[in-house]
């Protein structure tokens, strides 16, 4: 797939980046049911990624990272997340995710975590638009030499940000990302100091469409915050003028997400099948990752039945998937009033 987002039909739904929600083992069940139009691994380090393999020597079937990688066909197309604030990192990570077969690279401008904006990255390159668009160009060298040395097109580079730090600045921010040309730009609509806690501001999108007209109408813009399912999304594209919608926490307990089904149109028999295969890839792909992390989609989809609370707290006892599904039987072999 060479530059898939000038091929993409608008208006399109894409999966949202969630560390540690949307794995591997996640997306694969996602796939499986309707795969998204683009699918976003959990953010990686670009430095984390350098140091364990250029300086530790970890082998790459050993390195938690390189677990973040990993994806499967049918999630194509699928786009690598990364975040640093070292060009030369990035470089080094864009050319990996390339040599790995992703169809795009992402930059995370967003993230409001203290550990990741601690070290420059995530919502503190909105700070720094100098070092963002020099990471935005050490990307493109990094995938430019992959291409170089295989004699293909070079991956493509998107970013995905916030309307600002501190307060709302889309004239001052977007029109920096605009300009390096990006295919597309996601933007969730909340400055980095509003966190998640209140309402996105859909109402500033047709702005943020605006600017992209005057400095970048081949970008595709992406709005991100709070679509809960597909019909609401379309609404929002169809009251703010962007090309696709990325969807969260929509997704939380809520795989069929991309098929148009919303949470309540799942039967829990249907549910409780998904949870069971879930555990089984989790412990597959996940091997190393403390099964903890797997729990917490068991109260997403066990939730909103009579019975859940009970079910849910024996399910949180479990300790593998071989457990998971034995409890799951069991509950479904109970006879029902
Ligand atoms: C548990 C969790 C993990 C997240 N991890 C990432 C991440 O790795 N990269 C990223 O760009 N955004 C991350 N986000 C932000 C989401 O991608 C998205 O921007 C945010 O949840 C708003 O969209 P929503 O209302 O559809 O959930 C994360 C959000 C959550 C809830």
């Amino acid at each position: 797939m060479m530059d898939f987002w000038a091929s993409l039909k608008k208006p399109f739904f894409v999966l949202a980046p969630m560390a540690d929600v949307t794995d591997a083992a996640f997306r694969v069940l996602i796939a499986s049911i309707k795969t998204p139009d683009v699918t976003w691994t959990e953010f990686v380090s670009a430095d984390g990624l350098y140091h364990t393999r250029e300086m530790k020597k970890i082998p790459d079937d050993e390195n938690p990272l390189m677990r973040d990688l990993q994806y499967s066909e049918a999630e194509r197309p699928i786009v690598a997340q990364l975040f640093s604030s070292k060009p030369e990192m990035m470089e080094y990570a864009a050319e990996l995710v390339a040599k790995l077969g992703f169809d795009g690279v992402d930059i995370n401008m967003g993230c409001p975590d203290k550990s990741i904006e601690r070290q420059g990255c995530g919502a503190a390159m909105i700070k720094t638009p100098d070092k963002a668009v020099e990471v935005i160009e050490a990307a493109r060298r990094g995938v430019a030499k992959h291409a170089a040395a295989t004699g293909t097109v070079p991956i493509p580079i998107s970013v995905k940000t916030r309307i600002g730090y501190n307060k709302e600045s889309i004239d001052e921010w977007i029109p920096v990302l605009l300009r390096t040309n990006l295919p597309a730009l996601t933007v969730h609509l909340r400055t980095r100091k509003e966190m998640s806690k209140v309402v996105a501001h859909w109402e500033l999108m047709p702005r943020i469409v605006a600017l992209r007209d005057e400095i970048a109408p081949n970008t595709k813009i992406i709005g991100n915050g709070d679509a809960t399912d597909l019909a609401d999304a379309q609404k929002k594209i169809d009251e703010s003028g962007c090309d696709g919608v990325m969807l969260g926490r929509g997704i939380f307990g809520n795989p069929w997400l991309f098929t148009g089904r919303t949470n309540a149109d799942v039967p829990i028999e249907e549910k409780l099948e998904a949870l069971a295969t879930l555990a089984h890839s989790f412990q597959a792909l996940r091997p190393a990752k403390s099964f903890h992390i797997f729990k917490k989609h068991i109260k997403a989809f066990v939730s909103n039945f009579d019975g859940a609370a009970d079910l849910r707290a024996i399910l949180m006892e479990c300790e593998d998937a071989g457990q998971i599904e034995e409890t799951i039987a069991n509950y479904r072999a109970l006879p029902r009033a």
